[in-house]
């Protein structure tokens, strides 16, 4: 069996998910935007295994996040139908929608921060305009529900009171990419207040796990991975006290899952998260420890706009809303996360580096 479908049906059966969530994804035809992405993929996969035989799951991304041919090393799996294509594209969505899902989670996104920093317009134009287009294809198809990727970052600012609560929202925020997730999530509620579209706001914080190549605009964890497998100079930003609330993309996933399951969710936002603060000098610790080597570490200066010193998220509401059950924890659960890069490096290495300058999500 494939490595990564292996990994999540392991934890599927950890997590012991009750039978009326089974029974309400079996069978299920479900869209997946940015299905091929970090996230997405361990979606997918766990999906895949809930909707069975006669379900489906359409992925639809345009690749633009990805160099080469699956580099997140997705398995081969009956029941995924791939689309290549945009979700700006009406051509794209008319596609998809011809499959008719029931359930959309949409996870698509001009990834990020830096990313957006550098491209503001293209970043407005997937994570604002492409979510109105499918909010409305959505509408018109009847969706049953919408699932919506937000982000803690763009919610909460950088002057939240730890931890974190759904009921606080910052108008300070720092980055196209934050201000363009913070829309979306508005426009999810306008959908709902207004047509009642049964939509759900998830907002994560940064997720880690097997599917995430590093790369230029990618998360801590896979550079500071790939940085350490190849010998590289790890560059710290800040002074490395600064804490991030990791969370496994499977606890994501399950929180996913069960959002899109539970009435109660609707209408609502809900962070998932671990409810842990780990900071940059132990992860480094971490992840040095885990590869028995020292690591080339080098304090530089923060980006002007990361000026969020600690994040740590509450999911108290999560816990009662979805019954959401984070099970895993980085000291044990960034292993899965090191050996499918040791399982996948030569992949890895091909695909990692983007020109400076020039992204993977702005290659035609
Ligand atoms: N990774 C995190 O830590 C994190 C934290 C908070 C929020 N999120 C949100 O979760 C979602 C998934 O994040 P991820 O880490 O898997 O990102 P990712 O970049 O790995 O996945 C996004 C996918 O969307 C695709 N895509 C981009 N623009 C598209 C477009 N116009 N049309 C179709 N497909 C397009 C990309 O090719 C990619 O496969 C995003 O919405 C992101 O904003 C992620």
């Amino acid at each position: 069996m494939h490595k990564r479908l292996q990994l999540i049906k392991q934890y599927k059966k950890q997590i012991k998910l009750p039978s009326k969530i089974l029974s309400f994804y079996k069978s299920k035809t479900i869209l997946v935007t940015g299905g091929a992405g970090a996230i997405g993929s361990n979606l997918c996969i766990m999906l895949s295994t809930l909707v069975g035989r006669n379900g489906k799951i359409i992925v639809l991304d345009n690749m633009s996040a990805h160099l080469g041919n699956n580099p997140a090393d997705f398995p081969n799996l009956s029941n995924v139908l791939f689309v290549k294509g945009d979700l700006r594209d009406e051509i794209t969505l008319k596609r998809v929608f011809r499959e008719n899902p029931s359930l959309i989670f949409h996870l698509a996104a001009f990834f990020a921060n830096q990313n957006s920093v550098d491209f503001p317009e293209l970043s407005a134009e997937t994570d604002v305009i492409g979510l109105i287009k499918l909010l409305d294809y959505s509408l018109m198809n009847n969706i049953e529900k919408f699932v919506y990727a937000s982000s803690g970052c763009s919610i909460y600012g950088s002057y939240g009171k730890l931890p974190l609560k759904e009921d606080f929202m910052s108008m300070h925020l720092t980055t196209p990419y934050q201000i363009n997730k913070m829309v979306g999530e508005m426009y999810c509620n306008y959908y709902f207040h207004q047509y009642g579209l049964k939509t759900i706001n998830c907002r994560f914080f940064n997720s880690y796990g097997p599917g995430e190549v590093p790369g230029q605009y990618r998360n801590v964890i896979p550079n500071f991975i790939y940085w350490a497998l190849t010998d590289k100079i790890i560059p710290i930003t800040g002074t490395g006290n600064e804490t991030r609330d990791f969370t496994n993309v499977n606890d994501l996933v399950q929180g996913l899952i069960k959002s899109c399951y539970y009435s109660e969710a609707e209408g609502k936002a809900f962070n998932l998260a671990s409810g842990k603060e780990t900071s940059i000098n132990e992860l480094a610790n971490i992840i040095s420890k885990k590869l028995n080597k020292k690591l080339n570490l080098e304090y530089v200066n923060s980006r002007k706009w990361d000026t969020k010193k600690r994040i740590l998220a509450s999911i108290s509401l999560a816990k009662k809303t979805i019954d959401y059950k984070p099970i895993c924890n980085i000291r044990d659960n960034i292993d899965d996360n090191i050996n499918w890069f040791l399982d996948n490096f030569d992949n890895i290495r091909k695909y990692a580096d983007f020109p400076l300058g020039m992204n993977s999500a702005v290659r035609k």
